[in-house]
């Protein structure tokens, strides 16, 4: 009973997070609680630490201090089935969408659920084209990721998680490689998402997307969280926090704030 901590209601708690690489410090003492259908937005500065603590979340790399709870009980994987059993149950979202170029778009979301969740063919075809079509991109199913645009690209990356039923997706800057004209697509897949009461950490540098979505804005900077708070409180007009200065120097790019 002494392994079995609970962390209240948390689908996710990443507690204690460091992480060094390359001799430098990198995250510092990162922690994070999500609770079912709640939105945790990161954001912050470039190499504040958020890929690399999304990354530590989901093993991609070790943290080296640390603690990760899925559902209150600790988890550390070590061997290969271990790290695969975890990312079935925390999807991740990357900027780039790493999708296999050699396999069509309904392969590319059906092939871990052949492979990892062990799911005859047909079933992971026919799953496959459900999520597709939830992220509206049935009809594209049997073309290659080179005939798709960056934002049909992603959404099929969103369909690739999706499949897995993941208990948690991470989603690290899903929209900062797309041409500003197709960033609205993705941003309407992950909203319906959110609505749909998926749990979800995401870094991004889209404030408004933050500001609207959030249940809670997590500061980062130089590995470490500074500021977190709910975005009203955080982003109030007049107020005083990094926060709102960061998302201001944002907006002021774009002549708003
Ligand atoms: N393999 C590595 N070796 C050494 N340093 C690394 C390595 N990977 C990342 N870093 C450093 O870690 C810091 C945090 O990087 P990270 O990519 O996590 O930041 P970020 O907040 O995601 O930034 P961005 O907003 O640009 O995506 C940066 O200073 C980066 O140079
Ligand atoms: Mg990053």
């Amino acid at each position: 009973m002494t392994t079995h901590i609970t962390s209240g209601s948390a689908v996710l708690e990443a507690r204690g997070f460091c992480k060094s690489l390359g001799g430098k410090r990198i995250l510092n003492d990162v922690s994070l609680r999500v609770n079912k259908g709640e939105m945790k937005v990161l954001i912050g500065p470039s190499g504040a630490g958020k890929s690399t603590f999304l990354q530590c979340i989901n093993y991609l790399i070790p943290p080296d201090e640390g603690v990760l709870f899925l559902n209150g009980t600790p988890v550390a994987p070590s061997v290969k089935r271990e790290l695969y059993a975890l990312r079935e149950r925390v999807g991740m979202i990357f900027q780039d969408f790493n999708l296999f170029d050699h396999l069509t778009v309904q392969e590319n979301v059906s092939i871990a659920l052949v492979k990892v969740k062990g799911m005859n063919r047909g079933a992971a075809a026919l799953r496959a084209m459900e999520e597709l079509e939830r992220v509206g991109l049935s009809r594209r199913a049997s073309v290659y990721p080179a005939q798709l645009s960056g934002g049909q690209k992603q959404r099929v990356a969103i369909a690739r998680a999706l499949a897995m039923d993941p208990e948690v997706i991470l989603l690290d800057e899903p929209t900062s490689a797309l041409d500003p004209e197709l960033v609205g697509e993705v941003s309407a897949v992950i909203r319906e998402l959110a609505r749909g009461g998926m749990t979800m950490i995401l870094a991004t540098h889209q404030m408004e997307f933050a500001r609207a979505l959030a249940t809670e804005i997590l500061f980062m900077d130089r590995g470490e969280i500074i500021e977190r708070g709910a975005p009203a409180e955080l982003l109030a007009s007049g107020g005083n926090t990094r926060t709102r200065a960061f998302f201001c120097k944002l907006a002021a790019e774009e002549g708003a704030c």
